[in-house]
């Protein structure tokens, strides 16, 4: 045993947490958590939560103790074996493949037209919805959807089809519970998506176009990576863009001062982009294995312990976050991890901040004014693997 295993502490146990507390608020539970040690073995999640800014940022960058390829991972059951659990050099050929389609350049002179058209296809149907109406399931989600659905090339899908696929994998990817129905609705997505890209790579093999499947067809990855790093993206590419968006707009109508601020200045949006990340991470827990005994932040874990990365804990930690609870776009900038961080660095951050912040946030504060919450229905934000609004019903005036 090394010295540092000797003068390390054992893993203290968090039997107090519970899945049910954890979804409606995890924060709490995060600040006691936090303030005993950097991990804990939470029975009810059987794993052992990692909490600290320091511990999840060790973790994210060290692929060698702390492997992604976790031993009978749900999410390798309910989409395959994508470059999400995969260590290099493996990971790096699957993310390679994905090209310059998700990166700045493209966004600007392709995607941007896109999504200016998309924004406006669906807040002309919040508007046709009507004040008090839902802005996550009118605007957010269908937006998030068929941006997703484009820029990924599914040509023969809808985005109601992506909506279904993304949620019903992702269901099955946290299934621990082993609950037949939830493996049916994924295994039937999973049989969905396989045969929707097989449909649509001949046709992208004629009729080129600036998609990542497009891209594919001249990429030389087996299909089956092709499969779950599709997969994969329907799952992770969908639900965050749609979470920081309702949290953001749930953030600045629920802070006037703000609000009235970034009205002022609308170059604040990509600040309140990156603030409402750190307050509320869409991603909020991510997994990895350890490859052999170790010590995290003073803390001994055993070889083969399987972890829980909680970013939405370590972007509230008080040791780097001035009063990390309170959502504040005048905070001095620091960086937060809810892109995660190494190698397997969010590969869509600059599509989902093009989205939100370049164009939704913006353009929504300025088409529909004196945007406000309904005070007779309240907002609901809820989870923590995945946490942003259930329901956000706004009102706003004629213009
Ligand atoms: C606010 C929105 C988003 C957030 C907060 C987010 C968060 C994350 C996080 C935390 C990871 C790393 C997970 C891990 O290491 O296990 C990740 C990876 C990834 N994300 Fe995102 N994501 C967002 C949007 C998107 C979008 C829009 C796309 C696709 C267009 C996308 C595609 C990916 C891919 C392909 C990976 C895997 C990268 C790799 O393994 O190398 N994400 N994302």
């Amino acid at each position: 045993m090394t010295a540092e295993a000797i003068a390390a502490r054992p893993v203290p146990t968090a039997d107090w947490v519970t899945i049910e507390d954890l979804y409606r608020n995890p924060f709490p539970i995060y600040r006691k958590m936090r303030s005993e040690a950097p991990v804990h073995w939470v029975p009810a999640v059987n794993r052992y939560m990692v909490t600290s800014y320091e511990a999840c940022h060790t973790v994210e960058n060290d692929q060698e103790i702390f492997s992604a390829d976790e031993t009978n991972s749900l999410m390798k059951r309910a989409m395959g074996h994508s470059m999400l659990r995969k260590d290099d050099p493996e990971h790096d050929v699957d993310r390679k493949s994905y090209g310059s389609v998700l990166r700045p350049k493209a966004i600007k002179e392709h995607w941007n037209a896109i999504f200016q058209a998309n924004h406006e296809k669906y807040l002309a149907r919040l508007k046709a919805a009507g004040p008090g109406s839902d802005l996550i399931w009118e605007y957010a989600a269908p937006y998030a959807a068929e941006n997703l659905r484009l820029v990924m090339g599914f040509h023969n899908a809808t985005q109601e089809d992506m909506q279904r696929w993304s949620q019903t994998m992702i269901n099955g990817t946290g299934n621990y519970a082993d609950d037949p129905e939830v493996w049916a609705a994924s295994e039937k997505s999973y049989n969905e998506v396989d045969d929707a890209i097989d449909e649509i790579l001949p046709y992208l093999r004629k009729n080129p176009d600036s998609s990542l499947l497009s891209g594919m067809t001249s990429m030389p990855i087996p299909l089956e990576a092709i499969r779950a790093n599709m997969k994969m993206t329907i799952g992770g590419g969908l639900n965050e863009p749609r979470d920081v968006l309702g949290v953001a707009v749930w953030a600045l109508l629920s802070h006037p001062d703000q609000l009235a601020q970034v009205l002022a200045d609308p170059a604040l949006y990509p600040t309140v982009f990156e603030e409402s990340v750190r307050w509320v991470a869409p991603i909020g827990m991510y997994p990895r294995e350890t490859t052999r005994d170790t010590v995290l932040e003073g803390v001994q874990l055993p070889k083969g312990a399987r972890l829980g990365v909680v970013v939405g804990a370590a972007n509230r930690d008080p040791a780097v976050f001035e009063d990390p609870e309170s959502f504040n776009i005048n905070r001095p900038k620091k960086p937060h991890l809810a892109f995660g961080g190494g190698n397997h660095y969010c590969a869509g951050a600059w599509v989902a901040k093009a989205s939100v912040s370049g164009i939704a946030l913006p353009q929504l504060f300025a088409e529909l004014p004196n945007l406000r919450l309904d005070p007779e229905r309240p907002a609901v934000d809820a989870g923590w693997v995945f946490r942003g609004m259930n329901a956000l019903p706004v009102r706003w005036d004629a213009k």
